[in-house]
């Protein structure tokens, strides 16, 4: 069976599994149980400096969108970092580790942006034989106000001085964890990189209001009938999370530099496509509040019977198998065609797809032929954009079937060219020439 031991930045791990930093991993009773579950490790929710803690509201904290079925897609909350006594916390992160050392134990911090306050909170985790620190430079509300969290995670500069104090004040392995509330996530990633970090961890919450009480007029989740902007999390944050992940991944500026995924992870093939995008380790929260800590188990089964029917034996054979196959729009085949084609049998004549393909697309799927209702496709209009295969109920109706070099394309009269093409090269393209010289 697949090996699926991870070793992240030193840090090991029975697996890639991490909670990340949230209410799962708040407090020593909530990680032991998501030890005993089978998790590889966990992100300790995020701990401030000594004094008294923070204070979160005490009216609801979160916000939802749902699928048709009341599946959660996605969740906004409205939560700070941890509530609980700092030597709290670092009494129990040390009782933990002690008592689960196979497991990756990591704290995240956020602490004011001064030198001085890292200084006073890093020995105090060190102590606690903690793996590692992340730092929480993403955190959307609450803190970015008192000048933390995402207010440093925005400002590249800021990044990489904070990285750098911890690299000069502590032995720990230090990962940065990014906000994704910025234009482009490889100027953090590259600061925190020239910072000295030994990773990146991303994304952390997305600035959201998921709804609004049409009755008080006022944002959801609502206390006393004011809203604010919360962190978007969960299934919906995926594709972001995962286009991000890329980018820092195929940056050569930042080649080698390891990878902790998050967002919207839930099932083991989430986890699988952070992984071969370049993450060497992912990290899961929201998936673990809506269905409690046992998922993992599906997780790491699941990711172990897809590397064994596919031959791979160690993480090591997966992690950033993908990154190479992301490249930049100009450089995608503009010699591969395909046509869309419809299987009858499979077919439940809804005419979704011909609706879709008539008003907003190319006018390529039939909705009646020698009188009866059909749906065809028309192949000397079809432009191959696959927007019906997405509208379609039925999962394998509509299949997208390239054409083969030297065939007809129907749409344009010319056969298909049997050579790699893109815009570079494009007669169409105004810079071609440019680009050619
Ligand atoms: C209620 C809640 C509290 C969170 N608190 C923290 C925190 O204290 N520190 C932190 O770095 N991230 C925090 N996060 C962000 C998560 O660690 C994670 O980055 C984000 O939820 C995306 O992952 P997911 O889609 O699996 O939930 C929190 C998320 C939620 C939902
Ligand atoms: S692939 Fe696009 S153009 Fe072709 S039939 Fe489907 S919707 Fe129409
Ligand atoms: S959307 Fe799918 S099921 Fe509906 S008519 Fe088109 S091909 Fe048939």
């Amino acid at each position: 069976m697949a090996d699926i031991r991870s070793n992240f930045v030193g840090i090991k791990s029975p697996n890639p599994f991490w909670l990340a930093s949230a209410p799962p991993t708040d407090k020593a009773y909530n990680v032991e149980r998501a030890f005993r579950a089978g998790w590889g490790g966990v992100v300790w929710k995020t701990l401030g400096e000594a004094g008294p803690p923070v204070v979160n509201v005490n009216g609801p904290r979160y916000g939802a969108i749902w699928g048709a079925d009341r599946r959660l897609l996605g969740l906004n909350n409205i939560e700070l970092i941890t509530d609980r006594d700092l030597y709290l916390n670092l009494t129990e992160i040390k009782r933990v580790k002690r008592n689960w050392p196979d497991r990756a134990l990591v704290v995240s911090l956020m602490v004011p942006c001064e030198e001085n306050a890292w200084k006073a909170i890093l020995p105090l985790v060190e102590e606690t034989e903690a793996d590692g620190i992340e730092l929480n430079f993403g955190c959307p509300h609450g803190m970015s106000e008192r000048g933390m969290g995402a207010a440093v995670g925005q400002v590249p500069e800021y990044v990489e001085m904070v990285v750098r104090w911890c690299k000069q004040n502590t032995r720990m392995p230090v990962i940065t964890k990014l906000t994704p509330n910025i234009t482009d996530v490889r100027k953090p990633a590259r600061a925190a990189h020239a910072g000295g970090t030994d990773a990146v961890s991303l994304i952390n919450t997305i600035n959201s209001i998921t709804s609004v009480d049409l009755d008080d007029f006022a944002p959801e989740p609502t206390i006393d009938g004011k809203g604010t902007h919360g962190g978007y999390c969960g299934p919906a944050v995926k594709p972001i999370a995962l286009n991000m992940v890329a980018e820092i991944a195929r940056d050569p500026a930042m080649a080698g530099l390891p990878i902790s995924g998050i967002g919207g992870i839930t099932t083991w093939r989430d986890a699988a496509e952070f992984l071969v995008l370049g993450s060497g380790t992912v990290q899961v929260c929201t998936a673990a509040m809506t269905y409690g800590f046992k998922i993992v188990e599906e997780m790491a089964e699941g990711l172990k019977n897809w590397m064994d029917a596919k031959g791979h034996a160690t993480l090591d054979d997966v992690i950033g198998r993908a990154t190479p196959n992301v490249t930049d729009w100009q450089y995608l085949n503009l010699n591969y065609i395909t046509k869309a084609r419809i299987d009858q049998d499979l077919c439940i004549k809804c005419g979704r797809c011909h609706i879709a393909c008539e008003d907003t697309s190319h006018q390529a799927i039939t909705a009646i032929v020698d009188g009866a209702r059909r749906f065809e496709v028309k192949e000397e209009e079809c432009v191959g954009c696959n927007l019906c295969v997405n509208v379609c109920p039925v999962e394998g109706c509509i299949d997208m079937v390239p054409l083969a070099a030297g065939s007809l394309d129907q749409r344009t009269g010319e056969a298909v060219p049997p050579s790699y093409a893109n815009w570079t090269t494009h007669p169409n393209n105004p810079s071609r020439v440019a680009a050619a010289e």
